[in-house]
């Protein structure tokens, strides 16, 4: 069942909270929990996305063990910055953060913080310097808290109700 493309946990200190540990994973493994928080009116086939074939695209997901339900996700994809103008200083190898989600039944527990810090621990390893990401409005403060900061005002996004604003964060190389 498992489509895992890399068994390796990621370092200690940014994989646990709570008991739960995050592994990459995969566009199928996530598509589930994706479809549910966040595109619902899609089918689970729909929820595969362009760049998903990239050797360089991650899935990661957090678990309470390994064969149990993913409980949160996230993807990570090398794509240039939309917004270069807005940066204090030009990125060389920025990533693409998106499909963040948790469950909503494990909300305000720490997954979604450890999710995006194993998503810069990733980037960091692979020689990225940018974080960047369409956030939803509902969850600006949850990437204020994160480190990201956000750069432009509000849009729209094609078949999402709710509308966006695009956030930064600046990622050291490890
Ligand atoms: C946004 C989301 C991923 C957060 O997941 P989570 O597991 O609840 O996050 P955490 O518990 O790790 O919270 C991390 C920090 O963000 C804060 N936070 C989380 N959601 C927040 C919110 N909606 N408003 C304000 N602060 C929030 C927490 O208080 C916490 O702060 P702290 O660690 O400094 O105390 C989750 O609410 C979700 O899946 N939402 C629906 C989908 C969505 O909007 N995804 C983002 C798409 S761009």
């Amino acid at each position: 069942m498992s489509t895992n493309l890399d068994s390796e946990p990621l370092a200690a200190g940014t994989r646990r909270a709570g008991g739960c540990t995050v592994t990459r994973s995969s566009a199928e493994e996530t598509a589930a929990l994706r479809r549910a928080v966040l595109r619902p009116h899609l089918t689970i086939e729909q929820m595969i996305l362009a760049g998903d074939q990239n050797p360089n695209t991650a899935y990661l997901a957090v678990r309470a063990a390994d064969e149990n339900p993913v409980l949160g996700c996230v993807r990570l994809e090398p794509v240039a910055c939309p917004w270069p103008e807005a940066l204090q200083e030009p990125a060389q190898a920025p990533w693409q953060l998106r499909a963040m989600a948790t469950d909503p039944a494990v909300r305000g527990k720490g997954l979604g913080r450890l999710l995006v810090e194993a998503a810069v621990q990733h980037v960091a390893q692979r020689g990225g310097d940018l974080l960047w990401c369409n956030a939803r409005i509902g969850a600006e403060h949850f990437y204020l808290r994160l480190g990201f900061r956000p750069v432009t005002g509000h849009f729209v996004i094609p078949d999402v109700p709710e509308e966006h604003l695009g956030m930064v964060r600046r990622v050291l190389s490890s």
